[in-house]
């Protein structure tokens, strides 16, 4: 292998059980994700996606398999140490921006920053720099509700992106949004990783979208093909 392996996963299973129910829903995925690499999930609704995205950010644990997270068995680690892990290497997307409604953008986006223990004003500084970088050096006073919906979009990815991690794992993240939005969100992500040589792992409905990637996986009946 000759780039770094930043998450790997191998033959992991997925049952999710409650009561008498009993859903296996991931059936051995193995998967690598390497630094810089760009890659999509996609598969119908209820196949596993954001499932395994969890699984593989280390904000659920698998039922049977190995996930590593830069080289750490997640399994091994305490729950603080995971979340030290995640804080520390990964960025989230979510298909809702799941931004915080009462901070502006600048807030919103210094915040994992300020978790990490950084100063107010380093924080601040580097949460204005990924604002600009998005096209959002004029919003950042803007709380979320004054930003449109691609705008709102953009502020997520900063803030996703502003502790500069090794991979941003996304889970539809233009799934609200207008074609052409989606297009330029995808097209901001695309820039963002060559530029920062940040890994995406991108959950999608929108093959056309998927296919601006290095690689598909299709998730169907709990197993991983690649297209
Ligand atoms: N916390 C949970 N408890 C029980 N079942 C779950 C849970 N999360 C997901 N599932 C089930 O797992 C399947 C896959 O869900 P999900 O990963 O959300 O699919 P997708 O993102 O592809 O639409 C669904 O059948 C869903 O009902
Ligand atoms: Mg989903």
């Amino acid at each position: 292998m000759n780039s770094e392996t930043i998450i790997s996963c191998q033959n992991i299973y997925k049952r999710f059980t409650e009561g008498k129910l009993d859903v296996e829903v991931l059936k051995g995925i193995t998967l690598d994700i390497h630094a810089g690499e760009k890659i999509a999930i996609v598969g119908s609704s209820g196949s596993g996606k954001s499932t395994l995205l969890h699984i593989l950010g280390g904000l659920d644990l698998a039922t049977e398999g190995k996930v590593q997270i830069l080289n750490k068995d997640i399994a091994e680690l305490s729950d603080t140490e995971r979340g030290i892990l995640r804080n520390q290497s990964l960025g989230f997307i979510y298909q809702f921006h799941h931004l915080l409604p009462e901070f502006s953008a600048l807030e919103n986006i210094a915040m994992p920053l300020l978790i990490r223990g950084l100063a107010v004003a380093e924080a601040s500084s580097m949460a204005e720099e990924i604002l600009t970088k998005v096209g959002l050096g004029k919003r950042t006073k803007h709380k979320p509700g004054q930003l449109s919906g691609g705008e709102r979009q953009r502020a997520a990815i900063a803030r996703a992106l502003v502790s500069k991690p090794q991979a941003v794992l996304a889970d539809e993240p233009t799934g609200n949004l207008d074609h052409k939005t989606a297009q330029q969100i995808f097209e901001l992500m695309q820039e963002l990783n060559q530029e920062m040589k940040t890994a995406f792992v991108i959950v999608t409905h929108d093959m056309q979208l998927a296919e601006k990637m290095d690689k598909i996986y299709t998730l169907i009946d709990g197993q991983m093909k690649k297209a």
